[in-house]
């Protein structure tokens, strides 16, 4: 069994009734199932949320050393967290596929968020297409496994 790992930063928890109008109605749980239900046999799916940034790191680093490859939507920390990005790079130094991907498209919204400190230390990034930018970043992982 491979297992993907898709990791959520802070206020992800709160889709759904956070500023439906930039995030959409739908909720994590509803990406999660989304997700869940395109498997194929032989995939596992492990799917988190945290507000704090040392959980993120903590996972970042089990992904790490267990080569399991990695969905992260760091939200907020996108815009300025350097020890994510640095534990990003360790991802990616291990050699393990990790796709940052966004709900939105941060480069049409304020200027803060035109910045990403965490991208110059991922594999690829999608942005702007909701919960279609954690199936894109699915599909690409599926690949590179020649799951798909
Ligand atoms: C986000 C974009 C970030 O700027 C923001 O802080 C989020 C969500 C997105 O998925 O569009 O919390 O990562």
């Amino acid at each position: 069994m491979t297992t993907v790992l898709v990791l959520n930063g802070p206020n992800l928890s709160r889709l759904g009734s956070r500023e439906p109008e930039i995030y959409g109605s739908e909720t994590l749980s509803d990406i999660e199932k989304g997700l869940r239900e395109r498997l194929p046999d032989g995939v596992a799916l492990d799917f988190r949320q945290s507000d704090d940034e040392a959980t993120l790191m903590g996972w970042l680093h089990e992904a790490a050393d267990a080569t399991t490859p990695v969905i992260f939507n760091p939200a907020a920390f996108t815009h300025y967290s350097y020890a994510l990005r640095d534990a990003c790079q360790i991802v990616a130094d291990a050699g393990v596929a990790i796709i940052e991907v966004h709900l939105s498209n941060p480069h049409a919204r304020e200027t803060f968020r035109h910045t990403s400190v965490i991208s110059g230390a991922v594999s690829g990034v999608i942005a702007g297409f909701g919960a279609q930018s954690y199936h894109l970043a699915l599909t690409r992982i599926l690949t590179l496994l020649e799951r798909n």
